[in-house]
Parts: C-alpha cells; sequence; structure tokens
C-alpha cells in the first residue's frame, strides 16, 4: 500500500481502542482489525479508481465494523432483527464518534452506519457509503468457503 494510505489512518490504527480490535474475532479466522484493515484498503483504492474521496473512504472502511464487543462471544438472546448482523452497523456509527469524533463527518457517518446495505434497507447516500459496503462484501465473501460457519453468520446457530 501507498505511503499516503497509512499516513491517513496511522493515528486511528495505532489507537489502543482499535487494537483492541485484534482479540475480537470476526470471521474465521480473521479479526476485527484484520477484516476492517482489509476493508480500509479496499475501499481505498476503489475510492481511488472512480474518484470520490480516498482519505473517507479509508478512514470509513477502518471504522465500519468498530462495533463494542466481539459478537462471536456473546450467549445474549435477541430476536431475529435485533441479531449482530441488523444493529452493528449502527452501534459501529456512534462507536466510531465517541472514540475518533475529529475523523467522522457527515460522509463517512453514512458509509459506516449504511455498510450493511441491503440488509440494512436505508439507502447509501455518497459514493464512499458505496466504496464501502462494496468492499465489505468482496472481504467477506471468505466465509463462502466455511460452509459449516454459515448458520452462525444466519442467526441460526450460537458459536
Ligand atoms: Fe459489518
Ligand atoms: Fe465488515
Amino acid at each position: 500500500m501507498d505511503k499516503t494510505y497509512f499516513e491517513i489512518v496511522k493515528p486511528i490504527l495505532l489507537h489502543p481502542e482499535f487494537q483492541r480490535r485484534k482479540k475480537f474475532m470476526h470471521h474465521e479466522n480473521e479479526s476485527v482489525y484484520d477484516h476492517c484493515l482489509s476493508v480500509s484498503i479496499l475501499s481505498y483504492k476503489i475510492a481511488k479508481k472512480i474518484g470520490a474521496n480516498e482519505k473517507d473512504a479509508a478512514i470509513a472502511g477502518l471504522l465500519h465494523d468498530f462495533y463494542l464487543n466481539p459478537w462471536q462471544e456473546s450467549n445474549k438472546k435477541s430476536p431475529f432483527f435485533k441479531q449482530h448482523g441488523f444493529t452493528h452497523a449502527k452501534e459501529a456509527s456512534h462507536n466510531a464518534k465517541k472514540w475518533f469524533p475529529k475523523y467522522i463527518n457527515e460522509e463517512i457517518e453514512d458509509a459506516i452506519s449504511k455498510h450493511m446495505f441491503p440488509l440494512n434497507p436505508s439507502l447509501p447516500k455518497c459514493k464512499i457509503s458505496y466504496c464501502v459496503t462494496i468492499a465489505d462484501k468482496i472481504i467477506s465473501c471468505k466465509v463462502l468457503f466455511y460452509p459449516l460457519a454459515w448458520p452462525k453468520y444466519l442467526g441460526l446457530k450460537k458459536v
């Protein structure tokens, strides 16, 4: 990755609260930290290609799954539409504003809170939101190689 990319994300990437995500399992064999870094890099590249704001795309990608707790460790029973897949985008957006307020603007907030489109049906408003939601889907395709884990992602089975 180019130096400019790391200059953009460095303050967030090195922050202890973000570093904690190295211990949060997100998908199979992948921490939230690794997943968010991959999504951020791809969002940055897509944004550059389509002439969107690549700096904002990199930040939104990095914080798109900055939710509070490791979802795979939760034993809480929730109604279907209150499960992680439906709620974590808004949670990540609130948490990003709490920890990194000076890096968040309206477009980054839109990209984080709507990255689960179309599962969360509100339509993303900005170019960078589409960069992040597409990057997230491409990076998350890896779960297709783990069919035994699918029921967990569909909320049909606990870990
Ligand atoms: Fe997500
Ligand atoms: Fe994600």
